[in-house]
């Protein structure tokens, strides 16, 4: 490991303040506080720093990526919805450049047609979708690996 800690910015979308709560079927049973604590858990493990952020406003979202810029080396991201919608936060992620994993809870290919596109995935190193809050935990090890082996 290098002395100076990899600096991980994680951002939750839309909605995602009320999992626990929202379509446990689908979402399960686990809060974001929940995922807070599990990759809070890893990145120990890792011996990389995160901060983390939840918002409902696609601008929000924006300026937190674009406070990476020189601060941070690597993104951690579920856009939710944003996911299938959004040209802006595909574009501020390209604007930085910053090394970017998409993590989805749910298995969005297995899901309505309208979840199949990610207007995110062409500007991410990759994608993890379908396996609950492990996702998360999996997103952080890959993004990891991935800015140390540069
Ligand atoms: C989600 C999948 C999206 O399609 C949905 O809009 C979400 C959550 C997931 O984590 O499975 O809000 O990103």
């Amino acid at each position: 490991m290098s002395s100076k800690s990899l600096k991980v910015l994680v951002l939750h979308g839309p909605n995602l303040n009320l999992l626990g709560k929202r379509e446990p079927g689908i979402y399960g049973q686990q809060t974001l506080q929940h995922i807070e604590s599990l990759l809070e858990a890893e990145a120990s493990c890792l011996g990389v720093k995160l901060s983390s952020q939840q918002s409902n406003h696609e601008g929000v979202l924006i300026d937190q990526i674009q406070g990476t810029l020189g601060v941070f080396d690597g993104l951690l991201i579920n856009p939710a919805a944003y996911t299938h919608t959004s040209v802006a936060i595909r574009d501020a992620i390209a604007a930085v450049a910053i090394p970017t994993v998409e993590v989805h809870l749910s298995n969005i290919h297995k899901r309505e047609a309208f979840r199949h596109h990610s207007y995110i995935a062409p500007v991410a190193i990759g994608q993890i979708s379908g396996f609950g809050v492990e996702s998360y935990r999996l997103g952080l090890q890959a993004l990891v690996t991935h800015l140390r082996s540069r």
